[in-house]
């Protein structure tokens, strides 16, 4: 590895694997965590960031100046704004009031273009909303590009062949569980496509938000409060035949089990990862572990850094405003 970057862009990727061995204590496997949030913009979608840009490169021809448009929940945009940054191009992100304010104050800082949208949509989310001003949008500016992370074989192909080759490499082909959260898909997808390749013995397991409809077959949808995970709609990035040729188990769980995990695990571990990523822990713990034995290795990955939740998650007014009660020993105290 160079010393020195050309750019902020050469640091994305080769993020640690640490053991979680106290909050996994009076568990037989091996804990582990893959903490994405080292990542130069704090999360994994960084290297999904890079991926669709060089897509966008190769397909449209970009020149500096170019407009491109995403929408977001948040960390996506981060890691766009930072490439587009890098690239010259600029940017503007379809955001919704599940935009953590941290984020939000980032995005500016980088000199991000925000369009909010503020409608709830009939699956108690806000992703149909953002798609209809979408297209309004893109009637007023015909020559920016829309880059779709919920369709987006370029994000899928960037985890798989720098998150899931570099999952592999570090576990030296010892993986006997990967857990992972879903939102679009991207990071899901590509690591899985990756390890049933490389790995084809590893168990692949999906956690999604209860009341969300990204995974096929999911209906019911419910309000939903862990930023990353849960849509209002199916992506296509998870195509139904790789869907059911990558993942051998779906995990729901409720927002409260997650941000309590993620609480736990900073107490016990000193590290403190955003609700997604306790959710992966959470059903790592819970429902993954008592199925291996001594000696099998499972490992969660870590979407972001709690600290962009402090004002969210993390927030005893936030939770009682959102009706989310945490189980025990968390209930009742502010996390
Ligand atoms: C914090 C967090 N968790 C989970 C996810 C889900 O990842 P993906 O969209 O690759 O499925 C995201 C995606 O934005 C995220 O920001």
């Amino acid at each position: 590895m160079p010393a020195v970057h050309a750019s902020v862009l050469e640091a994305i990727g080769n993020t640690p694997i640490v053991e979680l061995n106290r909050y996994g204590a009076g568990v037989e496997p091996l804990l582990l965590a893959k903490l994405e949030f080292t990542n130069p913009g704090g999360s994994m979608k960084d290297r999904a960031a890079l991926g669709m840009i060089e897509w966008a490169e190769r397909e449209h021809d970009l020149q500096p100046g170019a407009e491109i448009i995403i929408s977001t929940s948040g960390n996506l945009g981060i890691g766009m704004a930072m490439t587009c940054a890098v690239k010259g191009y600029r940017l503007t992100c379809l955001v919704d009031p599940k935009l953590n304010p941290a984020t939000e104050r980032s995005l500016e800082l980088m000199g991000v273009e925000l369009v909010k949208v503020d409608e709830l949509d009939h699956t108690s989310g806000y992703h149909l909303t953002r798609l209809k001003r979408l297209q309004s949008l893109q009637r007023e500016r015909p020559d920016a590009i829309y880059l779709d992370q919920y369709d987006s074989p370029a994000a899928i192909e960037a985890h798989r062949v720098s998150t899931g080759k570099e999952i592999l490499e570090q576990m030296e082909g010892q993986l006997d569980a990967m857990i992972m959260v879903a939102g679009t898909g991207g990071s899901s997808m590509g690591v899985a496509s990756w390890l049933r390749e490389y790995s084809p013995d590893t168990e692949i397991w999906l956690v999604d938000e209860k009341g969300s409809l990204a995974l096929p077959g999911s209906k019911d949808p419910e309000p939903r409060f862990l930023n990353g995970m849960g849509t209002s709609i199916e992506p296509a990035n998870y195509q139904a035949d790789a869907f059911a040729g990558y993942v051998d188990h779906v995990v729901y769980i409720e927002a409260g089990a997650a941000i309590a995990a993620s609480v736990d695990i900073a107490r016990k571990e000193g590290v403190l990862m955003g609700g997604s990523g306790g959710a992966a822990c959470h059903v790592m713990r819970e429902r993954v572990a008592p199925r291996f034995g001594k000696g099998a290795r499972l490992l969660s990955l870590i979407p972001d850094h709690g600290s962009r939740y402090t004002q969210t998650q993390f927030d005893a007014a936030w939770l009682d405003q959102m009706g989310i009660s945490l189980p025990q020993p968390f209930s009742g105290c502010s996390p």
